[in-house]
């Protein structure tokens, strides 16, 4: 498999460019490059947009405003106006997915990648979150720089850590800028680029984007990011109690709630770096990838993808955007969409239409201070964790509704979204009492990283 080369590859710089542990952060030189980018507002057309605007460690990693989160919880890209049409999931513990990749031929059923809709396969860089990476800077609707040059262009210079980059990556900045490119105005101007570079300077460019990406994957499979800090945590380890509501919430999550079948709550085998042991590679003892195997807390996710039946988010920006045709008939299709643009995967798209990848529930219910509105689900329809619970709950137990009602959401629901392939094995009518839900939220919030045991 080529995927697992590249991975042996990415794993071998890991540990001669990015070894050295930098300052007194505990992240290693790459990691600390990692996180600068990721801060960085500079990285956008109009200066104004890092990662973390849209993925604020105060939220858990997701949207840091309530009031956004609120409304039609889609983020606004550098340029005013502009807007996608998610929300953002945690990108922590996202380095944790595997490849994305087809696992059941039958069911066209299949795992891994970033993105709610897994297009970051982690084909081009061994690395899924590494794939990831390299979208938002380009993409128009977020940082929307006009060329990856002009994201080259401004690590390298930077007066922050611009040295430290080169340190990680020697002879990734030695790079001859044509004259004739201002790079000063013209990456702050969206009518400009894609820039004509000479092949020479393109493919350095190229391999200093791909630096830029693993500097922030790494980041991103840190300590700091994947922390393993959460209440849930110390109490696997022995070093905290669950409250008898949490404890109850734990089992109901395990049992009654059937959450666990796909939010997965036990410690699990695993590899780093995207790959994945549950079959072959690190079963495999002639796998490079084998040497980054091992157990990890549980990440509350299979990875697989599944159509909830959620409903449409009406206030949803994406609807009013000029270049959506459909305006408010706009259907998210799901991994169905991706898979349909792949011509390898084109027949099983019909299968996978209004699926989206079951995310993590790591620092779910992680917010700066207690009023501070979070959105649930692919769109951010819900509102609250009981919400989503009540959800899963009664989703086919009440009749169905049109958004607005003023029973909605607690004894009625708008249809599905996408109404192929709706779960109706797993939720929809769990018999939970109120009490019962409550302790499920109530067992969500232990998985807030931070939490400090007092215990030990
Ligand atoms: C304008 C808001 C915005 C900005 C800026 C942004 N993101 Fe995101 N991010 C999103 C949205 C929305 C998604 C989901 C998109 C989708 O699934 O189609 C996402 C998805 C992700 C994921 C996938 C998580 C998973 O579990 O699949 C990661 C990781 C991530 N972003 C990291 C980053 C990094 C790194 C940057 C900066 C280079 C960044 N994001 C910049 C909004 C943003
Ligand atoms: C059949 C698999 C499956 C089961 C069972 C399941 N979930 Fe989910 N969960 C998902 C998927 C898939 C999503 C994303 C769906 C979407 O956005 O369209 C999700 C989303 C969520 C979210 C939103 C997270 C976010 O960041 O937006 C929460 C919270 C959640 N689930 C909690 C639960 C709880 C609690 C239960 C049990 C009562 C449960 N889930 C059962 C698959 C599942």
């Amino acid at each position: 498999m080529v995927t697992k080369r590249l991975l042996a590859a990415a794993a071998a710089l890991l540990l001669t460019a990015g070894g050295a542990v930098a300052g007194t952060s505990g992240l290693t030189c790459k990691e600390e490059v990692g996180k600068k980018i990721f801060f960085d507002e500079r990285l956008s057309i109009k200066k104004n947009q890092s990662c973390a605007e849209c993925h604020g460690p105060e939220a858990g990693w997701t949207g840091p405003d309530s009031y956004i989160n609120n409304g039609g919880a889609v983020y606004e890209g550098s340029i005013p106006g502009r807007f996608g049409n998610r929300k953002p999931p945690s990108s922590a513990y996202a380095t944790q997915s595997p490849f994305f990749r087809l696992v059941n031929v039958s069911d066209g059923m299949f795992v891994g990648g970033n993105f709610w809709d897994g297009r970051a396969t982690g084909e081009k860089l061994g690395n899924p979150a590494a794939d990831q990476a390299q979208g938002p800077f380009l993409n128009p609707k977020e940082q929307a720089l006009p060329d990856a040059a002009c994201v080259v262009y401004r690590v390298c210079n930077s007066a922050d850590y611009g040295m430290l980059f080169k340190q990680v990556w020697p002879g990734a900045c030695d790079i001859m800028w044509p004259a004739t490119i201002k790079f000063e105005s013209a990456c702050s101007d969206p009518y400009q680029g894609p820039f004509n570079l000479d092949s020479m300077t393109r493919a350095k460019v190229n391999v200093a984007y791909n630096d830029i990406a693993y500097s922030i994957a790494a980041y991103e499979a840190s300590k700091e990011v994947n922390a393993f800090t959460s209440k849930y945590d110390y109490y696997l380890k022995g070093k905290a109690k669950l409250s008898d509501k949490e404890k109850w919430g734990l089992d109901l999550f395990n049992g009654k709630g059937k959450c666990a079948n796909c939010h997965i709550s036990t410690m699990e085998q695993i590899c780093a770096s995207g790959n994945d042991c549950k079959d072959s590679a690190c079963a495999d003892p002639y796998s490079n990838a084998s040497d980054y195997c091992g157990k990890t807390y549980p990440l509350f996710t299979d990875y697989t993808f599944d159509n909830l039946g959620i409903p449409k988010n009406p206030q949803n920006p994406f609807y009013y955007q000029p270049d959506n045709p459909d305006g408010k008939k706009w259907i998210d299709p799901g991994l169905g969409g991706f898979l349909k643009s792949r011509m390898d995967f084109k027949m099983y798209a019909d299968k996978n239409y209004g699926k989206h990848k079951v995310p993590t529930l790591r620092n779910v219910d992680k917010r700066p201070y207690p009023m501070f509105v979070k959105a649930f689900g692919h769109n951010g329809y819900f509102k609250s964790l009981k919400e989503i619970v009540h959800f899963y709950n009664t989703r086919d137990k009440f009749p169905t509704c049109y958004s607005g009602d003023p029973r909605e959401k607690m004894t009625c629901w708008p249809a599905p979204e996408v109404s192929a392939n709706v779960n109706r094995t797993e939720l929809g009518n769990l018999g939970l009492s109120d009490m019962e839900e409550d302790a499920i939220v109530a067992f969500m919030k232990t998985l807030s990283d931070g939490y400090m045991s007092y215990e030990y």
